[in-house]
C-alpha cells in the first residue's frame, strides 16, 4: 500500500462521523492496486462485506469478478471502493447525511490512486460521482470525461443478479471499459 493510502486507512478506521459506525462489524475501506488505471466505486458494503471488511465479496462481488475475468482483468489490478465505508442496516440506501459525511474518504482515495478511469457501479454511486440526474438503465456504458479522468456508469452487479436478462448488457459495459483502457494506453 502507498504510505499515503496507509495513513488514510488508519485515519478512516477510527471514523465515528455518522450513525453507521455504531452498527458496523468492519469498516470496508477499499481494496486492490492503489496505482490502478481503473477504479470501481460501489454504493456501500452489504452483509458479507461488513463481515469480511472487503468490498464486493458477496454474491454481487462474485459476479463482478467473473465479468472482470471475462475481459482478462483481475480484481488485484484495479482499485475497488464504495461511497460509504460502513454497511447501512438491512442494506438500505445510504442516507444523504451519511454520504456527505463519508465522501471525503473516497475523494482522498481517488486523489491517491489517480485512476485514468472511474467506473461507478449502479445508480447511487453514479449519481454522486458522475451526474445527479443519471438514468442508469439508459446511461450505463456511456463514457464522459471530467477533468483528466474518464467516467463510466455501469449496471450494479446486484441488479444483474436480480434480473439475469441484463447480463449481456452488463458484460458489454466491461467490454467498453476494456476497449477504452486499450485505446488510452
Ligand atoms: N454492493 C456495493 O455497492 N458495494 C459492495 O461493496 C458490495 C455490494
Amino acid at each position: 500500500m502507498k504510505p499515503e493510502m496507509e495513513r488514510l486507512y488508519n485515519e478512516c478506521r477510527g471514523c465515528k462521523d455518522c450513525e453507521l459506525a455504531k452498527t458496523r462489524n468492519n469498516l470496508v475501506f477499499g481494496t486492490g492496486n492503489d496505482d490502478a488505471r481503473v477504479m470501481f466505486i460501489g454504493e456501500g458494503p452489504g452483509e458479507t462485506e461488513d463481515r469480511l471488511g472487503e468490498p464486493f465479496v458477496g454474491r454481487a462481488g462474485q459476479l463482478f469478478d467473473r465479468m472482470l475475468a471475462g475481459v482478462d482483468m483481475e480484481r488485484k489490478e484495479v482499485y475497488i471502493a464504495n461511497i460509504v465505508k460502513c454497511r447501512p442496516p438491512k442494506n438500505r440506501d445510504p442516507l444523504p447525511e451519511e454520504k456527505e459525511k463519508c465522501i471525503h474518504w473516497l475523494f482522498e482515495q481517488i486523489e491517491i490512486v489517480k485512476p485514468e478511469m472511474i467506473v461507478c457501479l449502479g445508480r447511487i454511486a453514479s449519481a454522486v460521482i458522475i451526474d445527479a440526474d443519471i438514468r442508469i438503465s439508459k446511461d450505463h456504458g456511456k463514457l464522459t470525461k471530467k477533468g483528466d479522468t474518464w467516467m463510466m456508469p455501469m449496471l450494479h452487479p446486484a441488479a444483474v443478479l436480480r434480473n439475469p436478462s441484463l447480463k449481456p448488457e452488463a458484460f458489454n459495459d466491461f467490454c467498453i471499459l476494456r476497449d477504452k483502457l486499450e485505446e488510452l494506453k
